[in-house]
């Protein structure tokens, strides 16, 4: 496994570039599959996540080429087969969206249970709930989810959680579903109004997504067509925190403001000076930051995907930070890694409560999963002497060339790479 070793201490400063959002490009390069035909999709992030997906979908017989390092061709006009085995589709969670997109299509998808980060329970009840609606049958069976259909008919479908994973699905089902398909509760997050607008490129016809109620009429077929994706959200958050948390002067740019708002607005109740310009913020903090409440919240909430970051913030302002998380239940298995580096950390059910500390030592680490290895690697940014953050794959399933970014902008950063690792991800 790689290592990140960092010797902390250096305040970042200069200007980063945002990639493309991971989590748009999962539901995009999935839905790809319902048009027969071509698209050309641009500002796809160089992630792990992302080559997984696309080698499944090659699997399938999908003819995916890349263009340049960030831009891609995604033939979907032949689909050799309607099944996606563990080996290909284990290690990431929007496995998933394979199942709305195959089923929206060919009203026939076989998908391995997803996998993903272990952060808790996270049931699909929610998606198959969606499929059975407009008209599917749902088998479980040998760790496989196996859905099918006569033909799809649109409904209307309460979500009982909001989950973005079911919400992207069942618009991807639903889009060539025969009439009006309305999606209640649905997941607002700003890669839901990406996704809707590649399938709307495409041919499909959603109104309302990004809004409490989404409204989707049926249409008879989907064609390819040319997209970009939107920055990442929580790839600028996490950069934003690694400028605050080193008291640094850091613009991040490539980033859409609106969506940040609720991170920019809880690192200014710290004390951390945001300054917004066009597709910009300029983030300066000068220490002691204040500690602060914070709770986790469906969009436009505070991020899950935020929360270990945010928590790494927290450990070096004056005071108590209260950070609630309410989305998932196994959220806070990093905090034991972060106590290792001196952070005064005790978690009660989904709360954990931190008590600012001046200095955090260097210290090995381990990442326990995507977010929690950002949060290490932030600590490690603050921190006096050496961290070394292990399980960097984690890390590297979503941001891209984190190292470098990081290095561009002052930090003492180092990958060591272990090279019988990188034969887990072919490169495409
Ligand atoms: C997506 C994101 C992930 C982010 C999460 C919440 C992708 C690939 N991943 O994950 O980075 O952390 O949204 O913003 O986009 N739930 C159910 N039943 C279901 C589905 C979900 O009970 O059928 C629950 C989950 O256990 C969780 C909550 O709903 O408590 C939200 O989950 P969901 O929004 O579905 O998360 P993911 O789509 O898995």
């Amino acid at each position: 496994m790689d290592q990140l070793i960092i010797n902390g201490g250096n305040a970042l400063h200069g200007r980063v570039e945002v990639s493309g959002a991971k989590n748009a490009a999962l539901g995009i390069i999935a839905a790809a599959l319902l048009a027969d035909g071509i698209s050309t999709i641009e500002n796809v992030p160089c992630v792990n996540d992302v080559r997984v997906l696309i080698e499944s979908i090659q699997d399938l017989g999908v003819k995916v080429e890349y263009l340049d390092q960030h831009t891609i061709k995604i033939d979907s006009t032949k689909v050799d087969k309607l099944v996606v085995d563990y080996e290909h589709i284990n290690k990431i969670r929007a496995s998933y969206y394979l199942l709305g997109a195959l089923l929206g299509r060919f009203n026939h998808s076989e998908v391995a249970m997803p996998g993903g980060c272990n952060i808790g329970q996270r049931p699909i009840d929610q998606h198959i709930k969606g499929f059975e609606a407009l008209g599917a049958t749902v088998d479980l069976e040998h760790g496989m989810v196996k859905v099918t259909a006569n033909k799809l008919i649109g409904t209307n479908i309460y979500l009982d959680v909001v989950s973005v994973g079911a919400t992207i699905n069942i618009m991807m089902a639903a889009c060539m579903a025969e009439g009006v398909t309305h999606i209640e509760n649905p997941a607002k997050e700003p890669h839901i109004v990406d996704v809707a607008n590649y399938l709307n490129s495409m041919g499909a016809d959603i109104k309302g997504a990004g809004t409490d109620l989404i409204k989707i009429h049926g249409v008879k077929g989907m064609h390819g067509s040319e997209y970009t994706i939107i920055p990442d959200q929580i790839e600028a958050g996490t950069y934003m925190i690694a400028a605050a948390i080193t008291g640094g002067d850091v613009t991040v740019g490539n980033l859409i403001p609106k969506h940040m708002e609720a991170i920019s607005a809880k690192m200014q109740e710290m004390g951390v000076v945001i300054t917004e310009e066009l597709d910009t913020l300029r983030v300066t903090a000068k220490h002691p930051l204040k500690g602060i409440n914070v709770k986790t919240l469906p969009y436009p909430g505070f991020p899950t995907d935020m929360q270990p970051q945010m928590t790494a913030l927290l450990s070096i302002a004056e005071g108590t930070g209260v950070i609630t998380e309410s989305i998932f239940e196994n959220r806070f298995s990093y905090v034991d890694e972060l106590s290792r580096m001196g952070v005064n950390i005790k978690v009660e059910g989904n709360t954990a409560i931190v008590t600012g500390v001046t200095e955090l030592e260097g210290a090995k680490v381990s990442a326990t999963d995507l977010r929690a290895g950002a949060a290490l690697v932030l600590a490690g940014l603050f921190a006096n002497g050496e961290t070394i953050v292990n399980h960097v794959d984690y890390i590297d399933r979503g941001y891209e060339f984190i190292e470098n970014k990081l290095k561009a902008l002052g930090a003492d950063i180092v990958r060591k790479t272990d090279n019988m690792d990188k034969s887990m991800f072919k490169v495409v």
